[in-house]
């Protein structure tokens, strides 16, 4: 019997209102993992009367960032105690290897700590004290934003929570996080910590649910003041219209087409097997993943060569066995999509090199894939595929290949590969993307903002300056009366202009 996972609304585990449930599934073997609650408009509004209770009159937003850090601090280390529980549970949820989400869980408690020492010290109450002028000063002042809505994808389902929860708690805000309907576990999971963590009631609420339902009824809430989004463009584009109802403050982070440019001098056993993780890490659903591979004309063949020889060594199967390098991809719907782009990617005209169908009888599984004489114009060429397809795309100089690259509504991220480091950097500064690697694919630091130019978001996540995004600031005007003389309307501000009499 699959388990049964209720809402979580004011640090209690409470059924929907409707009683109504949903499923995840195994993308493994499509048997089902988790029964979940599945919540609506009524839910969403207790679960955002619970946070603006929470924010509007409980302790978190009034506490000292140092207290919060603590709570934070908490949470972080129940990730590590109870990884081991965890992970297997993550695996089946979410198709994720067990390569993939050691990564992930590590990653995923490192980046808490790190919030909860933004909390410590990033958010002193009055940030500056700019000018004095005789008895009045005037004080620049951070607060908490307040009410956030949380959106969250299933491709890094308890990374992205932490992402998303960890500078609003830090910055003493309280949330309404809805992880996606796919993968709905870990954050399930992480709501039984936050009870043993004895958060104060209603700063963290968890609803499961569908997007056009729960999704939406937080987007348009009037109770909440900021929505924080990963998924889609086009649902990004959805909520930032929503939001305008009143106005909400939105960061979204959402697809990518990411070039990985190689250079004729790049080191090529380290580009080969770093553009095939660029492309298929994940089976392709990460927003950076590197899917436009661009080769120079002059060594194309081995570069080629090479990259087809070593992708056959990937190996492909179930994320459960530990030597597997690429899993499922997450469910049939995205199995179809992955499916017809590949179709399209043939119907255009581009030469299938590599891969191209469904593997095994069961689960959704897509061979990686690799298109060659792929042009930019090409659907394969422009469009987010989420799944395990590269397309080369070859060029003749440098400017050509930024040219391409640049050639994107997306602006994610990126990587050039070349022994002349600065070669490199000429490429990486003009790339327009938030991210771009070196000789390296994938790696994110905690230290350094995440987002994305153009149509791959609005704002940055990570980074030191993460916590602002969670605030609102203010400026405030004291006169302490030492040495006042009463002056209102313009006298106080203009100095005395001796009138000609002429
Ligand atoms: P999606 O954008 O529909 O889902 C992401 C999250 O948004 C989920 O929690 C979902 O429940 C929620 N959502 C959906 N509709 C909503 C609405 N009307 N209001 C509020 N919330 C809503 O993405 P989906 O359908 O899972 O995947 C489709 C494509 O999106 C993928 O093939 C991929 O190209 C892209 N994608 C990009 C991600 C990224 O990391 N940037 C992550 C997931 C998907
Ligand atoms: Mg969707």
């Amino acid at each position: 019997m699959p388990q049964h996972y209720d809402l979580f609304i004011n640090n209690r585990f409470v059924p929907a209102v409707s009683g109504e449930t949903f499923e995840s599934v195994n993308p493994h073997n499509g048997a089902v993992v988790g029964r979940f609650a599945r919540a609506k408009k009524e839910d969403v509004d207790l679960a955002v009367a619970s946070a603006r209770k929470a924010f509007d009159e409980g302790p978190w937003p009034r506490m000292s960032g140092e207290e919060r850090g603590k709570y934070i601090r908490a949470l972080a280390d129940k990730i590590s105690e109870h990884t081991p529980a965890w992970l297997p549970l993550e695996v089946e949820d979410s198709g994720g290897t067990v390569k993939k989400l050691q990564g992930d869980f590590w990653v995923s408690g490192n980046h808490l700590k790190y919030f909860s020492k933004l909390a410590e010290h990033a958010l002193d109450d009055t940030l500056s004290d700019a000018t004095r002028e005789g008895s009045s000063k005037n004080m620049i002042v951070r607060k908490p934003l307040g009410v956030c809505a949380q959106i969250i994808p299933w491709n890094f389902p308890l990374m992205m929570a932490v992402w998303k929860l960890g500078p609003a708690l830090a910055a003493g805000c309280t949330l309404v996080l809805k992880p996606a309907e796919e993968t709905p576990l870990t954050a399930m999971l992480f709501a039984q910590a936050v009870q043993e963590v004895g958060l104060p009631e209603g700063v963290i609420n968890i609803v499961t649910g569908y997007g056009e339902e729960a999704g939406a009824a937080l987007v348009n809430h009037p109770g909440v003041d900021k929505v924080a989004f990963t998924g889609s463009t086009e649902i990004g584009k959805l909520i930032m219209g929503e939001a305008a109802c009143t106005m909400k403050r939105v960061t979204l982070e959402c697809g990518g087409k990411s070039a990985n440019i190689l250079l004729e001098d790049a080191d090529l056993d380290i580009a080969i097997d770093g553009s095939l993780y660029a492309a298929f890490f994940h089976s392709g659903q990460c927003c950076t993943a590197g899917t436009r591979l661009l080769l120079p004309e002059s060594r194309k063949k081995e570069f080629l060569d090479l990259l087809v020889e070593r992708a056959k060594q990937i190996k492909v199967g179930n994320p459960a066995e530990k030597s597997t390098d690429m899993g499922p991809l997450i469910s049939q719907k995205q199995l179809d999509r992955v499916l017809g782009y590949i179709e399209k990617g043939k119907a255009e005209g581009a030469t299938l090199l590599l891969g191209g169908h469904r593997l095994f009888d069961s689960g959704f599984y897509v061979e990686p894939t690799i298109f060659d004489n792929v042009t930019p114009d090409m659907t394969i060429a422009q469009e987010e595929i989420f799944g395990p397809v590269l397309s080369v795309i070859t060029y003749k100089t440098e400017e050509e290949a930024v040219q391409i690259a640049n050639n994107s509504i997306y602006g994610l991220a990126g990587a050039v590969w070349s022994k002349d480091t600065d070669r490199a950097l000429k490429i990486a500064r003009a790339m327009r993307t938030g991210t771009v690697w070196i000789n390296e694919y994938h790696i994110l630091t905690e230290k350094a903002p995440f987002g994305g130019y153009k149509q791959s978001g609005i704002g940055r996540e990570l980074g030191p300056d993460s916590i602002k995004a969670y605030t609102e600031l203010k400026h405030i005007h004291v006169d302490e009366l030492k040495s006042r003389e009463k002056k209102f309307w313009y006298d106080a501000l203009l100095k005395p202009v001796s009138l000609s009499k002429t």
